[in-house]
């Protein structure tokens, strides 16, 4: 009779795609879902069902057919068989430098050798090499390198990819990338049928280019006066790299108050090679989310809870850079939301892979696996303001997936080295 009065209720649910023998459905869901266990929510031999794009239902694999069987009869439905594995929200990966032209293999093994990244930038290298090679490229080399970046990004699992400008540092070069990244976000931007979620962020405050290097207040006044208002609509979030290397703590406040008058939410590159101020102004402005945070002091992190900022850890530096790595203890006995993402750039973190990151963080930074998972997809959501749609399988959410080649998700970041993921699913 339940089984009835449910069976009738389901039936008046459109759906337009089933995912089916899904093994372990690890959910990450932030309310309790009936049936499903412990922290990230896992629910075993589950089904989802899902309509434009929405998840609309979630379940067991037993009810799935038999729910939706009348559907069948007058909609096509698009059935995927998830091979009774694991099923787990697509990653978000929160903070990328994904164009740019150009590499810097000949200053990373520089650094091998003893020569420090912030040397490197002091002699106007580091930032400034790739400035230099993404003002030279022409577009379709720039879009042609993006999309093969986000092709590999997809492989290895990620589904969300936040991008930032920040190579171009004039307004022609940073308005070009602004355009390119938005252009990813279309469906033109589909690699082999795939789409990609990515998520625009400006980053006219990473270096101050060499033509500005006797008067920097002028390069911040472009930022503010030119570059911000013009950009308004191209991207989602201001970002600023506080750092002696960079930009002030007085001069990042200045940009990104400014970009807050404007509408842009906040991020900041705080705290990553020194001391900078950056994290108590993350908490100030009221940023999304403050990252790196390697050198922040336990008054940053209480400054950063208190105002829910989403603390954005980036291993893919500390294994590149060879600098310590961070406790992510530390971080979350604070209570803080932490993130983790790649930082996928040319100088600190050439890495497209959340596998990677993730497994960094458990075995470098002492996360736990739940931890890491959640690091990885819906606290990567959090870092974006994108929670309420995407990093989490429960109804209403965006159905944006990973499907695993293995049926335990005790698997991640335990067995290493290797992709562990088949497949993603973004529905646009
Ligand atoms: O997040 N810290 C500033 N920006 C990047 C590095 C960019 C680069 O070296 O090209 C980062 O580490
Ligand atoms: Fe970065």
């Amino acid at each position: 009779m339940h089984n009835n009065n449910q069976s009738e209720e389901v039936q008046r649910i459109q759906v337009d795609t089933i995912v089916q023998n899904i093994g372990q459905l690890v959910t990450m869901a932030q309310q309790p879902i009936a049936g499903a266990t412990g922290q990230l929510q896992v629910l075993d031999n589950a089904a989802i069902a899902a309509h434009k794009g929405f998840i609309v239902w979630i379940g067991s694999n037993k009810d799935a057919t038999s729910l939706f069987l009348q559907n069948f009869a007058t909609e096509p439905i698009s059935l995927l068989d998830a091979q009774e594995r694991v099923v787990t929200p697509g990653f978000v990966d929160s903070h990328t430098h994904l164009v740019f032209a150009g590499d810097r293999a000949e200053e990373f093994h520089l650094r091998r050798s003893g020569v420090g990244y912030g040397e490197l930038l002091a002699q106007g290298r580091g930032i400034l090499t790739t400035m230099n090679a993404t003002r030279e490229a022409d577009r379709q080399t720039l879009l042609s390198s993006a999309y093969k970046r986000l092709k590999t990004m997809s492989g290895y699992g990620t589904t969300t990819v936040e991008v930032k400008t920040g190579y171009g540092l004039n307004v022609a070069t940073e308005e070009a990338c602004l355009h390119i990244i938005n252009e990813l976000n279309t469906p033109k931007g589909n690699i082999a049928g795939q789409h990609m979620r990515v998520v625009p962020t400006f980053l006219g405050a990473h270096s101050v280019p060499p033509e500005y290097k006797a008067r920097r207040n002028e390069y911040v006044d472009l930022v503010i006066n030119e570059m911000l208002p013009r950009f308004a609509g191209l991207a989602r979030f201001c970002d600023v790299f506080c750092e002696r290397e960079a930009f002030t703590m007085q001069e990042s406040r200045r940009i990104l108050t400014h970009a807050k008058q404007l509408g842009y939410q906040l991020k900041l590159h705080a705290e990553q090679l020194s001391p900078s101020g950056g994290a108590r102004l993350a908490a100030e402005l009221g940023a999304v989310s403050a990252d790196h945070l390697d050198y922040a002091t336990d008054a940053d992190l209480d400054a950063l809870r208190d105002a829910e900022v989403v603390a954005t850890l980036l291993p893919g530096c500390s294994y590149t850079l060879r600098s310590p790595y961070p406790s992510a203890r530390r971080y979350l006995d604070h209570g803080l939301t932490v993130a983790l993402a790649t930082d996928f750039n040319p100088g600190t973190s050439y890495c497209e892979n959340m596998q990677m990151i993730l497994g960094l963080a458990m075995s470098a930074m002492g996360m736990t696996l739940d931890e890491a998972l959640l690091a990885t997809t819906i606290h990567g959501a959090k870092a974006l303001a994108l929670h309420d749609q995407i990093g989490s399988i429960e109804v209403g959410k965006r159905c944006e997936l990973a499907f695993w080649s293995t049926q335990d998700y005790h698997e991640i970041g335990y067995h290493f080295g290797v992709n562990l993921v088949r497949s993603v699913l973004v529905q646009v």
